[in-house]
């Protein structure tokens, strides 16, 4: 293949790319997204606060640019995401307990159903297990309504739209480690019970290097029964082509790695200012970095 998207479709893979709204109208932009990409994320735009700003009270507006420039080009939608302790809004924040969980029941199942039969796989829950050595979960408001959040909200989604895969996803559980075998734990469990979960993602904010048992890590995971995602690749340092060929590698070689996203398009669209962790520059042109994954996806 002579692009990313079609370079990963001949493997059976999708590459996709994180996308915001406001800048569907740079046509820098767009020329690449349009080019490369047959997958596409949306940066901001179907989290909790964009999507249900006030209680009750849904916007879908820049949710939809996004979907519907994807999906009228044939690209695949991500979801992100349906329950997280960040970026929720003000009136979220202020809740606890029972009207808590209603809220996030209703919340889900209310994107979920809008959004039914146009998303890929969703981020169903985000970044719910704690850092360190724990292996434990991050302590939030959704949290503390009770321990089985999660298992409800994956429930509430696949009630919502059965045909999305639903996914759980989290950052530093790239490699083998305790935060990535505490969500390991849960998702065997999650397994052995029936709990509806189709896929995990691995964000993959990474500086110079993937962790060396990277590839052994997705593979553990795949042998739960659940696909494999990479979710938000974006890669600093020196030593940024190489490692963003041993990552895409590493996809490849797991038969449940089902796609790679990149976290932006250009340099100057990342969220990490000034670390140039992307495949483009801010001109829009090809780095080191795109070389090394199109010839990583073509078997080089
Ligand atoms: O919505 C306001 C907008 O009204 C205002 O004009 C603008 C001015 O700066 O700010 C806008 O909000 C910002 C939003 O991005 C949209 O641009 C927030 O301040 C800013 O905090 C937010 O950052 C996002 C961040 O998640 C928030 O947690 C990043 O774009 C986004 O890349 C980042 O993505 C996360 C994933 O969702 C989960 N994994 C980690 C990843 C990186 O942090």
């Amino acid at each position: 293949g002579t692009t990313l998207g079609t370079a990963a479709a001949e493997k059976g893979r999708y590459f996709g790319a994180a996308i915001a709204a406001g800048r569907l109208g740079d046509s820098t932009y767009v020329n690449i997204l349009n080019r490369e990409f047959n997958s596409v994320t949306p940066e901001n735009e179907m989290k909790m606060d964009a999507t249900e700003p006030n209680q009750g009270q849904f916007t879908f507006t820049n949710g939809d640019r996004i979907a519907n420039h994807a999906l009228s080009r044939g690209m695949k939608v991500r979801g992100h995401t349906l329950a997280w302790h960040a970026q929720q809004p003000g009136w979220m924040q202020r809740m606890e307990g029972s009207a808590l969980r209603q809220a996030l029941v209703n919340h889900i199942s209310r994107v979920a159903s809008y959004y039914k039969g146009k998303i890929y796989a969703w981020d169903v829950v985000n970044e719910a297990f704690a850092d360190g050595g724990s292996g434990g979960r991050r302590d939030s408001n959704l949290q503390r309504t009770g321990n089985d959040w999660i298992e409800v909200a994956f429930r509430t989604a696949r009630a919502a739209d059965p045909g999305a895969k639903l996914c759980y996803n989290d950052y530093n559980t790239d490699g083998i480690n305790a935060k990535s075998t505490g969500i390991y734990n849960m998702v065997r469990d999650f397994k052995s019970r029936g709990v509806p979960i189709d896929c995990v993602g691995f964000q993959s904010h990474l500086t110079n290097s993937a962790p060396s048992d990277y590839q052994a890590n997705l593979q553990r995971f795949a042998d739960l029964g659940v696909d494999v995602q990479i979710t938000e690749l974006d890669i600093s340092g020196s030593n940024q082509a190489n490692a963003y060929a041993a990552v895409t590698r590493a996809c490849l070689a797991v038969a449940r790695c089902t796609g790679i996203t990149v976290w932006g398009i250009r340099d100057s669209d990342s969220w990490r200012t000034g670390q140039n962790p992307l495949l483009f520059d801010a001109s829009g042109n090809k780095k080191a970095a795109y070389t090394s994954v199109l010839n990583a996806l073509n078997g080089g």
